[in-house]
């Protein structure tokens, strides 16, 4: 019996180290937030009834932790704890009664939304921001103060006169949900994998190096919870009301309640109303009003006793499993998807779900016909958690992924590490070929008139097989199709002229090298100059530049050993298509900051930091993002940070702005 026990919890603790793993590590969770809850707690309440089976590296000791090396760790002044969770009414009840039991006392309660996005706690003194760290472990955290600062709705400085003179503020950073769309549309295009959800998408982007990617982001964040030693009210909600006085982003959705009516009226009217709320949402927080009560009530070793989160159930439906396609996309990669009778799922109706990759297929163990639950959580794409085994009458086909492309039957391969599956014939598997004519003709990259229906129709009727061919496109080849005219066969075949004067960093981009984006083509072209240089270039050469890592560097080389990739760069080439960069951008440049190591601090008025990152490097230089005894130069703009001002002043590093800098590299 007791071994039968010992045996539970451990496998549950092994279960929920694997989950918490893939959440925090690889920032790609395997289940729902309800599973693991329920999972995590089953754990605690085991332990709870059986102590002699304490272990301290049990899941259900931890905070969690997201420590990242790029950053230096700051120690919290106040641990950063989280809250207890329920899925039940009737545990917000409890949690009522017994706040109500230990103070003797009746209680108000001030009821939150629960914000998903990464926490926050921010240091303001004599009303400046002066340090944003991360939760990590709950102890210590990433100082990420340079990347929260580009937070606009994160204050610099704040309003008013009555704030206390050193306060501690936390809250939640998020991403919108129309930008994580918007990001995510982007990376597809890139080739490069998607975030799962809003949340991992803001804790990513807060741990970027490069804090004015961060700003591109146009990240959020609400504040819930003030910590000092004088704070100016004797309750949570009115000081809140003074944060928001002070310029404090404050939820209007904040609500003081008095009695647990209330609270479940609020549960209640959230459930639905957050589905139109511009960020995620995943439940409820309740806390006790008062501070005095909230001090008499104290926290357990985990969490505060005066709170309670109510998490929402993530919306499920039910429904029949028809068919599973699998879909491959511009790199090759395949995507499962499941086809589904429609069912309607909170307001929409679905009618596929991701299946995501071979593992989660196999873990579910599903056959055609069988009926699954879809859950739309905190993602886009509604996802299969589960198959009602007991309804199975008939059983269809048992799903497994396939072993070859479903569109030109070459045999899949699986890179090591990875979870997905490629079709690695690249130059002859049409929706792979399709999708790369459709990246190289794109605004970013050739620019060139042509949407997908075209260069469908052209793909269609062998006009068009690769980018190559677009140049020996004529006007009569076109008139010959249909849907087409005299004016609009110009306008294609203007187009298509005219993007051969487009620079070769876009012609780069526009070839759809796996993981080179506009950004990495941009690099490879300032510093490599032309396409010989790029082709002749090795690994290591490759990895010295920055920003360019092994699986950039790699990529590059792979796209060069395969002949039809050379043979399509010469016969492009031959086109007359720019694949050298343009002699006047490379006239501009010299050695003048050769061997000087540079850091760059601030918002400057005439250029952007990108742009005076390219400049250093072009005239030699090196651009660094932390000032230490080898940096030349601190290229200092508005607003510059506090901690490399005063480091580069002790080390007696020369101070430059904008206008010395530009006289140093115009000259
Ligand atoms: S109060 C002592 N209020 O939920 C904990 N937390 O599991 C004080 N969260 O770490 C936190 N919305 O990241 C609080 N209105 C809210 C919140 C909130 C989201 C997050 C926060 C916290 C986690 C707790």
């Amino acid at each position: 019996m007791q071994s039968d026990i010992k045996n539970q919890i451990e496998s549950l603790r092994n279960e929920l180290h694997k989950h918490n793993h893939s959440y925090y590590v690889l920032n790609q969770p395997t289940i729902s937030d309800f599973e693991f809850d329920e999972k995590l707690h089953k754990l605690q309440q085991l332990e709870t009834q059986y102590p002699d089976f304490f272990d301290p590296n049990s899941p259900s000791m931890r905070v969690g932790s997201d420590l990242s090396v790029g950053f230096k760790q700051v120690a919290h002044k106040y641990p950063m704890l989280s809250l207890s969770n329920t899925y039940s009414e009737e545990e917000v009840r409890e949690f009522y009664d017994r706040a109500k039991k230990l103070l003797h006392d009746e209680i108000a309660l001030v009821c939150e939304l629960k914000y998903d996005g990464t926490s926050i706690s921010l240091t303001y003194e004599n009303g400046k921001l002066i340090q944003a760290i991360t939760r990590g472990d709950g102890e210590k955290g990433d100082d990420v103060t340079n990347n929260v600062k580009t937070i606009r709705s994160i204050p610099m400085q704040l309003q008013g006169n009555d704030y206390p003179s050193l306060f501690e503020i936390r809250g939640e950073i998020l991403m919108p949900w129309q930008v994580f769309e918007d990001i995510n549309k982007d990376r597809e295009f890139q080739g490069e994998s998607l975030f799962a959800n809003p949340r991992n998408a803001a804790s990513g982007t807060l741990k970027l190096q490069n804090s004015s990617e961060v700003a591109k982001r146009r990240l959020d964040a609400y504040l819930y919870y003030i910590l000092g030693e004088r704070l100016p009210e004797n309750t949570h909600f009115d000081n809140l009301q003074k944060a928001s006085s002070w310029g404090f982003k404050i939820s209007q959705a904040t609500k003081l309640c008095s009695s647990l009516q209330e609270v479940f009226d609020y549960i209640n009217y959230w459930d639905k109303e957050r589905k139109n709320l511009a960020v995620a949402t995943d439940g409820i927080v309740i806390k006790v009003n008062d501070l005095r009560q909230q001090l008499n009530l104290g926290f357990t070793a985990k969490s505060p006793r005066w709170a309670i989160a109510y998490k929402f159930k993530a919306e499920q439906a039910c429904t029949r499993l028809n068919t599973v396609s699998f879909q491959v996309g511009r790199t090759g990669a395949v995507t499962p998807v499941a086809n589904l009778d429609p069912v309607v799922l909170s307001g929409s109706v679905v009618k596929r779900a991701s299946l995501h990759n071979e593992s989660i297929i196999e873990g579910l163990d599903l056959y055609i016909g069988d009926m699954v639950f879809v859950e739309k959580g905190g993602e886009i794409i509604p996802k299969i958690v589960g198959v009602d085994k007991e309804a199975r009458l008939l059983l269809g086909d048992k799903v497994r992924f396939i072993k070859t492309c479903p569109e030109c039957n070459t045999p899949l391969v699986k890179a090591t590490g990875e979870a997905a599956y490629y079709c690695p014939n690249e130059s002859a598997c049409p929706p792979q070929i399709k999708a790369k004519i459709e990246h190289f003709v794109s605004r970013k990259a050739m620019n060139i008139t042509a949407g997908v229906e075209t260069v469908e129709q052209l793909y269609a009727k062998g006009l068009v097989k690769n980018v190559a061919d677009l140049y020996q496109l004529t006007k009569a080849d076109l008139l010959g199709l249909d849907r087409w005219a005299e004016k609009s066969a110009q306008n294609l075949i203007q187009s298509i002229e005219d993007s051969k004067k487009v620079p070769f960093e876009r012609v780069l981009f526009g070839l759809g090298i796996r993981f080179v984006g506009e950004t990495v083509a941009k690099k490879l072209a300032s510093t490599l100059h032309n396409i010989e240089t790029l082709v002749a270039v090795s690994f290591d050469e490759l990895i010295q530049i920055d920003e360019i890592g092994d699986r950039i560097a790699q990529s590059i080389l792979d796209f060069f050993a395969q002949e039809a990739n050379n043979d399509l760069v010469n016969r492009l080439k031959q086109n007359g298509l720019r694949f050298e960069i343009d002699e006047n951008k490379r006239e501009k440049s010299s050695n003048k900051l050769a061997g000087k190591s540079i850091v760059i601090s601030g918002t400057f008025s005439t250029y952007s930091r990108d742009e005076l990152k390219e400049m250093i490097e072009q005239h030699g230089g090196k651009n660094v993002s932390a000032v230490s005894a080898k940096t030349d130069y601190l290229l200092a703009g508005e607003n510059i940070g506090h901690s490399k001002l005063d480091k580069a002043n002790k080390l007696g590093i020369r101070l430059l702005n904008e206008d010395d800098f530009l006289a140093i590299v115009m000259q």
